[in-house]
């Protein structure tokens, strides 16, 4: 098995996202979470970007000690010079610099040549490295850059000293075939990449974010950034729990793990939807609320016989306590009767018949009928014998 890293960001590009808004307690509170759920390196915010952040990252970097904490910043030396301030007490400090390398951000956004482009991540990185013992350096915007011109820079800013190659696909453009693809060619054609981690950053905006990330794991990258929750700008980031997921599950097939502590993702999950206000959607992968619930009466069925029958992941894994059968108009007796037994209320096969006759009716008027509203039921078909 492969030892994958897991780079997180969700202090810093889950950040980013519309709305959200994290104070340097609440930052430190998901760190703390962050270092017990097992990630590699937690980047931290952005210090260059306010002073708040600043503070955020320095607190951070002097208390987190498990875990590898990084900061983002542009290749400017007033960047890098201010991420050191805020880094230098970490474990190990970290540098996450970044320039565009598509035509489109080059001559649009920073309007540089690609000379210029050159010239200044070169600098740049060996300047970042006459501190930071670990520079990664990302080219924004790879998944639309020349491969060629990619392979250039990439060869360069490696013999000025970045430890960690970041091809992002900012804009979440690319598709999994081709991101493994991309990833392969650079193995292929710069001859020192192998001195560094190749590292690859999805966003979602195709829905194909972690196929993505699972396929540039395929082809030789050592680290998967993302956030959990999958937040982060526009449609988000990948979620990093669906990837070390997919990776645990179809581990018959993906030879490669992570440090991840399973069982910390949905303490994880639940703290950083409270503290960013990002409501996580029901059907979500891994971790929504219906992930490990079920409604219909033949899958109720079938899962009280063998939960295998309709779960590929224990919910237990994930720090679940259990599934739950949800009660609805599509759900069956086996489940109705699981539920008055749960209850702890004995009752006749006569009144379990009457008693599920009236909590189909309920769910023909009712959207969501609850455990009070079935309790109710129940006790009235008892009171009433
Ligand atoms: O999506 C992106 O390109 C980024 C970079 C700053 C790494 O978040
Ligand atoms: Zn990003």
């Amino acid at each position: 098995m492969s030892r994958i890293k897991i780079f997180d960001t969700t202090l810093r590009d889950g950040e980013q996202s519309p709305g959200v808004n994290l104070n340097k307690l609440e930052k430190l509170e998901i760190a703390k979470q962050l270092e017990r759920l097992g990630v590699d390196i937690m980047e931290a915010g952005f210090p260059a970007s306010s002073e708040g952040d600043f503070e955020a990252v320095k607190l951070i970097a002097d208390t987190i000690k498990d875990t590898s904490v990084t900061g983002l910043s542009r290749t400017v030396k007033s960047d890098i010079d201010t991420a050191w301030e805020a880094l230098k007490g970490a474990a190990e400090p970290r540098l996450h610099l970044f320039l565009a390398t598509s035509p489109i951000h080059m001559e649009y956004k920073l309007k540089m040549t690609p000379e210029q482009v050159v010239e200044q991540s070169v600098n740049m990185v060996s300047y970042a490295r006459k501190r930071f013992p670990q520079v990664e350096w990302s080219a924004e915007d790879a998944t639309r850059s020349d491969w060629d011109f990619l392979a250039k820079i990439i060869e360069k800013v490696i013999n000025a000293g970045a430890t960690v190659i970041n091809l992002p696909d900012t804009t979440g453009y690319t598709t999994p075939a081709e991101y493994g693809k991309m990833f392969r060619y650079m193995r292929e054609t710069v001859p020192n990449i192998h001195k560094v981690d190749l590292s690859c950053h999805c966003h979602n905006d195709l829905g194909m974010a972690v196929a993505n990330s699972i396929s540039a794991v395929e082809n030789g990258v050592t680290q998967v950034e993302g956030t959990i929750n999958g937040i982060g700008e526009r449609a988000g980031n990948v979620a990093l729990e669906e990837v070390a997921i997919a990776l645990k599950i179809r581990s018959d097939f993906y030879p490669y793990e992570t440090s991840l502590k399973l069982n910390e993702i949905k303490r994880s999950s639940d703290l950083i939807s409270k503290l960013t206000g990002m409501h996580v959607q029901a059907n979500k992968a891994v971790i929504g609320r219906n992930a490990y619930a079920h409604e219909s009466g033949i899958h109720q069925d079938g899962v009280l016989k063998n939960p295998e029958t309709y779960e590929i992941i224990t919910p237990e894994l994930v720090g679940v306590s259990s599934n739950t059968l949800f009660l609805g108009k599509h759900s069956g007796r086996h489940a109705f009767k699981d539920k008055v037994k749960e209850f702890g209320i004995e009752l006749t096969d006569e009144q379990i018949k009457e008693a599920f006759k009236h909590f189909k009716k309920l769910t023909d008027h009712k959207k969501e009928v609850t455990d009070d509203d079935i309790y109710t039921i129940v006790m009235e078909i008892k009171t009433d014998a």
